[in-house]
């Protein structure tokens, strides 16, 4: 069978691939404590659940717009406009099924061969990617550990090029739990406005944030027109099953998308939206308290990491990840992964899964119990002491 050259570069998700492994040593009976995957471990808030029964029961059971229901993007417009402080046009809105379409669908729409996107590395995987699939050149932008994971504003003006189309950020941060500060947030925009380039901005963890301010490069003055946000209900609404997601951006971009929308979903699935608007208008306690748990977990793995031989973590701010060095231990990141995989069951993703500046790090997801975390933890440092 010919298949098209351009699938040789499209990239993957390796936590997917890790939880296959895992899954399949479980079979054999080996026990697994899943510190990989990137979902909430708790339950959708049960209004949420009701109202996606209730939507059932109402016969919503057919094709929606393409680009959402109505009341839908009536609720997204108001959080946008609470979070953030600026009103879009439910015209700017395009419901997604998950937020991760909208990373494929805006890339798919406004790269160009031999266009250079600046995105964080290490980054959530997709964004590579989808910039290498499309025939755009990737280029990375740093993130290290002595600057908390966020850039150096020196190194990003030196990444910029005539060529450049895009820039990603995503805050707080998929792997390492950083958060932008308000600083670096005006810095980009600023770019943005005195170059003319779009940001995609990545929030889907914007409520999972401990004692820090989320600060949106949407709501800076003269970034409407420049900017994509992209938001969902799986990381907040513990719904990653339900595929969910948002984009808002100008009007131009949004009628692209939704024709994207209409030759790749025809529309999220419509049930699904109202249940939305129960997540977005409805009580915050179950969120809150979920917030709270992810706050007590990450001081507690920070902790431990901190305590092993050879580890060292900084305390993330965001998301539920934490991002620790392993430098120390001498064994490349992907051993590791491999390693503690196979030597004591514990799933965790090799930095370098997340971009080539990831190598050197773990990325461990502590959506898991504080018991499951303990046990994880004292199985990791006695395959540590194997080493
Ligand atoms: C940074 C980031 N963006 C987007 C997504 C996509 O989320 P979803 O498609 O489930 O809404 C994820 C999921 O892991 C993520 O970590």
């Amino acid at each position: 069978m010919k298949i098209a050259n351009r699938m040789s570069r499209l990239g993957t998700e390796t936590a997917f691939e890790v939880m296959a492994q895992a899954k399949a040593l479980e079979r054999q009976g080996k026990d697994i404590i899943y510190l990989q995957i990137g979902e909430p471990d708790f339950a959708t808030p049960t209004h949420i659940v009701d109202g996606a029964i209730k939507a059932l029961r109402d016969g919503h059971t057919h094709y929606s717009a393409p680009s959402g229901i109505l009341p839908l993007k009536e609720a997204i417009a108001d959080e946008v406009y609470s979070r953030r402080g600026v009103r879009p046009d439910v015209e700017q809105i395009v419901v997604t099924p998950g937020a991760k379409p909208i990373i494929f669908f805006v890339i798919l729409a406004c790269i160009e061969s031999g266009d250079e996107v600046i995105y964080p590395n290490p980054g959530f995987p997709i964004y590579e990617s989808m910039i290498n699939f499309v025939g755009g050149r990737a280029v990375p932008l740093p993130l290290r550990e002595e600057n908390e994971f966020s850039f150096d504003q020196d190194e990003f003006m030196s990444l910029l090029s005539e060529r450049t189309r895009m820039i990603i950020i995503n805050s707080p941060h998929n792997p390492t739990g950083g958060v932008l500060s308000d600083d670096d947030v005006d810095f980009v925009s600023k770019v943005a406005k005195e170059k003319n380039i779009l940001v995609l901005t990545d929030e889907v963890y914007k409520n999972i944030i401990y004692g820090a301010e989320h600060k949106s490069i949407y709501s800076v003055e003269g970034m409407n027109d420049l900017t994509v946000l992209l938001d969902g209900f799986s990381k907040t609404y513990a719904m990653t099953g339900w595929r969910l997601g948002y984009g808002v951006m100008p009007k131009q971009l949004s009628r692209k998308i939704e024709r994207l929308m209409t030759n790749c979903n025809s529309c999220t699935a419509t049930f699904s939206q109202y249940a939305a608007i129960e997540a977005l208008k409805g009580p915050t306690k179950e969120v809150d308290e979920m917030v709270e748990i992810f706050k007590t977990r990450r001081d507690f793995i920070v902790d431990g990491l901190n305590n092993l031989p050879g580890v060292s973590c900084v305390n993330p701010k965001g998301a539920f990840y934490v991002f620790p060095n392993v430098k120390e231990l001498g064994i490349s990141s992907n051993e590791l992964e491999n390693y503690l995989l196979h030597e004591s069951g514990v799933a965790v993703l090799s930095g370098s899964a997340f971009g080539s500046h990831g190598d050197g790090y773990l990325r461990l997801s502590y959506a898991n119990s504080i018991e499951n975390i303990d046990r994880a933890l004292s199985r990791i440092h006695k395959a540590l002491e194997r080493i």
